[in-house]
């Protein structure tokens, strides 16, 4: 089980990063002075343009990459390396899949590592691949599934570990613009039924005010940062066509304008 949703809380100060730390001359931070404090149960969206650092944050916040220089705390705890408590869904779900298990087995990976008994990860696989809507598929291997099918399965995998933070790069950006919808739709549902944290990377606007609380943007690079966040308090399911839901795209469109 996930720990109570006011826990979690991950606490961002000061932080920054750069691939070149060791080299003579100057150092060039790809990301600089990032300050942030994201709730447990939060959904929030880090938006910024490609190249401004949006995948080397999420990483960090990962454990995946090393920070240079400040802090990254969960709760009270200094976070440096990937822990159970953390999980990624990467843009290309073909670069996390398994192509020689199934279904089945590609989201039952981590529960055989750690041992689960065979009755208690059927249970918690059945479970999953039912929230992500491809129960009947489970004996496919990945050859035999679409890219939406892919990235499902991708998130159930993900799921089953139960981590109470989610951390999600692009998730849906390789997808069709109608499967992206319907995935986009299921996540709000999962995330409402799962109470976890979510990190949501995207460089659409759209997206980020379809899915987010609030909305992180991230300047261009290099020593990018968090210069302003939106609250998007509208309820879901969320509608584009309504004038509040323009509205606050104009707001975020003239931001990047200027
Ligand atoms: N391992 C690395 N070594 C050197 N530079 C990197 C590395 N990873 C990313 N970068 C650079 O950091 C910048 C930000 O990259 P990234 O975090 O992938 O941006 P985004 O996800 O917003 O598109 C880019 O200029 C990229 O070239
Ligand atoms: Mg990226």
């Amino acid at each position: 089980m996930s720990l109570p949703a006011q826990q979690n809380t991950i606490h961002i100060e000061a932080l920054r990063k750069s691939y070149n730390e060791q080299a003579s001359g100057d150092v060039r931070y790809i990301i600089k002075d990032v300050n942030l404090v994201i709730k447990g149960g939060e959904f929030f969206i880090l938006l910024g343009p490609s190249g401004c650092g949006k995948s080397t944050l999420l990483n960090i916040i990962a454990g995946f990459v090393s920070k240079s220089g400040g802090h990254l705390r969960i709760d009270d705890v200094e976070v440096k390396e990937p822990g159970k408590d953390r999980a990624v869904v990467f843009q290309q779900a073909d670069s996390s899949l398994f192509p020689w298990l199934t279904v089945r087995e590609n989201v039952e990976f981590g529960l055989r590592m750690k041992k689960t008994p065979k009755p208690e990860r059927r249970r918690i696989s059945d479970s999953f691949i039912g929230l992500v809507g491809l129960t009947g598929h489970e004996n496919k291997f990945p050859k035999e599934l679409s890219g939406g099918m892919k990235q499902r399965v991708q998130l159930a995998r993900v799921l089953a570990g139960d981590p109470a933070i989610l951390l999600m790069d692009e998730p849906f950006g390789a997808l069709d613009a109608m499967t992206r919808r319907t995935m986009q739709k299921e996540l709000i549902r999962i995330w409402r039924e799962t109470n976890k944290t979510v990190i949501f990377v995207t460089h659409d606007i759209q997206e980020a005010l379809l899915l987010g609380q609030r909305i992180g943007i991230m300047s261009v690079g290099p020593s990018s940062n968090i210069t302003d966040i939106y609250d998007n308090p509208l309820s879901f399911p969320r509608d584009e066509a309504s004038p509040e839901f323009g509205e606050l795209y104009n707001q975020i469109q003239s931001h990047f304008a200027r």
